[in-house]
């Protein structure tokens, strides 16, 4: 795939749903009692392996031909052993937050993913769900393949995390629905929080204390009854997905675009924080709660950006946008800093690097160390002539093409494969905003 410079982009597009919620939604309903209706779920591969797993393990997931998706789910504890391995494909948050689920039930299932996922650290909920009584065959490092036996009523602990990361947390709260008594995750930064806002949606009982210095202890308490909820659950668009055509926007001289209901959840708004500081003409209309989250219109303006420093603790709260952020800091005038973004090392690629080479293959100077990256800013169009490895990674791929619509030369991507795992009409989208994106 291709990306060159163009006109501006101009128009209104809806982005598809968010993944951390789908991923939820799906799961949620699969341990609930009755029907769970969904829209807007992201039907990205990513959530479609959730689905097929829970399918494979007993609970019925069909979509209607208008979009609903409906979960018949088996009740908490109810899922039955799998014939077969669970494929989570590329999808870190459906493999770990499904080995929670599993640690709740005394059955054994194999679980395995693609080249990408097989990479990435599982020992970080291998680790607490052991001490929550499930049993681990693994590669070295708790990596996949694996295979797991829950228990059917696993040990309620309290787990401090040692890294801020929403599966974790949400691993032991799902392996915790099915304990007796009480199960605590104490974060050390607040992490995005839809599965405490979902399960709660679904009647569970989980108190949230804020602690010193952001950090909070989140307790559900065991053996609720979970229930499908009687209006079906409205999946915002993808505040992560929406970053794309917004920096496109702002890079893209005259540019005037309009992003509707879009989760503006402030675990996740981190990114929009961050350009609003560099100068972005970013304005949010129509705002308003849906289904416990908060959405509003997004409206994004072209604008001359400038470097900033991006403050550490904000990271929990833009941990995938970092990708493309360093591509508006590509554009915009002076240097940006972003400092512990260590994480960014173990995602579907090392985005670290990965970041890193996509800019310096297009002729953008950036330093970088073990947990930060410095962005020279070309206060305009960047030199571009590259060709970008995706290393199996969808955000890598979009912010590539991004950088394409800003650059004197075409940037290439080697795949654009991985972009279908959130975000299937990326292409389509941008190009019907005015955007030259070739798929071939
Ligand atoms: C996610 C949490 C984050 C994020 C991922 C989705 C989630 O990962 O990067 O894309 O839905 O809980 P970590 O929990 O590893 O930070």
């Amino acid at each position: 795939m291709t990306s060159t410079a163009a006109g501006p982009l101009r128009g209104t597009a809806k982005v598809p749903g968010d993944k951390s919620i789908s991923h939820r939604a799906v799961m949620f309903g699969g341990l609930a009692v009755g029907e769970t209706r969904i829209l807007d779920v992201l039907t990205g591969e990513d959530v479609v392996r959730t689905a097929e797993a829970f399918r494979a393990l007993g609970a019925k997931v069909d979509m209607d031909a208008d979009g609903t998706w409906r979960v018949r789910g088996v009740g908490i504890g109810g899922l039955t052993e799998p014939a077969d391995v669970l494929d989570m494909g590329n999808s870190g948050t459906a493999a770990r937050l499904l080995l929670g689920v599993l640690a709740g039930h005394g059955i054994t299932a194999f679980m395995t993913g693609d080249a990408s996922l097989r990479k990435r650290p599982m020992g970080r909920v291998t680790k607490p769900l052991g001490q929550m009584g499930a049993l681990f065959t693994s590669r070295e490092g708790g990596r996949l393949p694996l295979a797991i036996t829950g228990k059917t009523e696993p040990i309620p602990i309290e787990y401090e995390l040692p890294v801020a990361s929403a599966q974790v947390k949400s691993a032991i709260l799902l392996a915790g629905l099915a304990a007796r008594g009480a199960t605590s995750v104490i974060e050390p930064q607040a992490t995005r929080d839809h599965t405490e806002r979902l399960l709660r949606h679904f009647g569970a009982d989980v108190i949230v204390e804020d602690l010193n210095e952001g950090g909070r202890r989140i307790t559900v308490t065991g053996q609720p009854e979970l229930t499908a909820p009687e209006q079906p659950i409205r999946v915002p668009a993808d505040p992560s997905s929406a970053g794309f055509p917004t920096v496109a926007a702002l890079i893209t001289p005259g540019s005037d675009v309009t992003l509707p209901n879009v989760g503006l959840n402030e675990t996740r708004t981190g990114l929009y924080t961050t350009l609003k500081e560099m100068g972005a003409d970013l304005t949010i209309a129509n705002q308003r709660d849906e289904g416990g989250e908060p959405v509003g219109d997004l409206v994004v303006q072209a604008s001359r950006l400038n470097g900033i420093e991006v403050p550490p603790d904000r990271a929990p709260s833009m941990i995938d946008e970092y990708p493309v952020l360093a591509v508006a800091a590509a554009c915009a005038e002076g240097k940006t800093v972003m400092r512990g973004i260590g994480e960014l090392r173990v995602k579907e690629s090392d985005r670290l690097a990965a970041v890193a080479a996509l800019l310096r293959e297009n002729g953008v100077t950036v330093e970088d160390g073990e947990d930060w990256m410095a962005v020279h800013g070309h206060g305009g169009p960047v030199p571009g002539g590259g060709t970008v490895e995706t290393h199996l990674d969808h955000r890598i791929a979009m912010s590539a093409l991004v950088l394409g619509l800003n650059a004197d030369k075409p940037v290439r991507i080697d795949d654009g494969g991985a972009i279908a795992t959130s975000f299937p009409n990326f292409v389509d989208l941008m190009n019907g905003l005015g955007a030259k994106i070739d798929p071939a």
